[in-house]
C-alpha cells in the first residue's frame, strides 16, 4: 500500500490569555505528532474533548500553521504559501462537526456544493451543475434536481450533513478528515451518516474517489487491531 499523507512532529502551542491578569499560559494541543496514511485506509484519532483532535485536523489543512512539524502529501513536504498547498487543498478535504457551521444559509445547496468547483475552476457552468446532481444522487439527497434548489434550513439535520459530505467529495478528493461527523447529529441518524461515509469510502477505492479517510469516530477492524499504537497528542 502507497503512503498518502505522513505527519512529522507535529506541534502546536497556543498561548492562552487569562482575562483577568497580563499573564497568559501556553496550551500545548499538539506535542511532536507523527503518523501516516496509506491509500484506502482508514486512521481514526481517538482522545477525549480538548485533546488536540481538531487543532491536527486544523493543521493539516493549514488552516493554522505549527510551531514546528512536517507534513508530507505523496512524499513531498506541504509548505505554507506553496503552489503544492493549493493542489492538497483540492485533494484533502474537511467535514466538521456543526453543519450549521460549516454551510452558508443563505445559499442554495446547488451553491453551496458548486463551490469548491468553482474555487478551482473545475469544468464548464454546465459540467459543474451536473456534478453538483450527480454529488447529491451520491450521497442519497434525492430527487436531486429538488433538492438542489432548496435552502439549508428546509433540510433536516441528517440532510444538512450529507450536504456538507457532498461538498466535500465533489472534488473527488483522495483524502477526507472528518472532524466528529456526527457527534452533533440526533443518535438515531448518526449510524445512518456513518454507513453512507463507509459506503464512499469502500466504493472510491475501485474508483479513484476518496481512497482515504480520516475519522474521529472508528470501529476497531479485529484484523487491524494489531496495527493499533498510541499517538501522543
Ligand atoms: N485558537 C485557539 N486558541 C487557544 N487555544 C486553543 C485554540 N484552539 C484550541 N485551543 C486549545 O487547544 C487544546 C486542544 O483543542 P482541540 O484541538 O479543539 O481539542 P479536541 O478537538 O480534541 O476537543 C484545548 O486545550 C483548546 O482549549
Ligand atoms: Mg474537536
Amino acid at each position: 500500500m502507497s503512503e498518502i499523507l505522513r505527519i512529522e512532529d507535529l506541534t502546536k502551542k497556543f498561548q492562552k490569555k487569562n482575562l483577568f491578569s497580563s499573564d497568559s499560559n501556553e496550551v500545548i494541543a499538539a506535542n511532536k505528532v507523527n503518523f501516516s496514511l496509506n491509500h484506502g485506509e482508514i486512521l481514526a484519532i481517538a482522545g477525549q474533548s480538548g485533546s488536540g483532535k481538531s487543532t491536527i485536523a486544523k493543521l493539516i489543512l493549514r488552516a493554522i500553521e505549527p510551531n514546528s512539524g512536517k507534513i508530507f502529501y505523496k512524499n513531498e513536504e506541504i509548505k505554507s504559501n506553496s503552489e503544492e498547498l493549493k493542489k492538497f487543498r483540492m485533494r484533502c478535504q474537511m467535514v466538521y462537526q456543526d453543519p450549521y457551521d460549516s454551510i452558508n444559509p443563505r445559499m442554495t445547496i446547488q451553491d453551496i456544493v458548486n463551490e469548491p468547483l468553482e474555487i478551482h475552476s473545475i469544468g464548464t457552468k454546465e459540467e459543474r451543475q451536473e456534478r453538483v446532481l450527480e454529488t447529491l444522487r451520491m450521497v442519497k439527497l434525492e430527487p436531486a434536481e429538488e433538492i438542489a434548489k432548496k435552502h439549508p434550513h428546509m433540510l433536516s439535520g441528517g440532510q444538512r450533513q450529507r450536504v456538507v459530505i457532498a461538498r466535500a467529495i465533489v472534488v473527488k478528493p483522495e483524502i477526507i478528515i472528518a472532524d466528529e461527523p456526527v457527534s452533533m447529529l440526533d443518535v438515531s441518524i448518526r449510524a445512518e451518516i456513518l454507513e453512507l461515509m463507509k459506503e464512499i469510502q469502500t466504493k472510491n477505492k475501485i474508483s479513484t474517489y476518496t481512497k482515504a479517510l480520516i475519522a474521529a469516530i472508528s470501529e476497531p477492524d479485529p484484523e487491524n487491531l494489531h496495527k493499533m499504537k498510541e499517538i501522543s497528542l
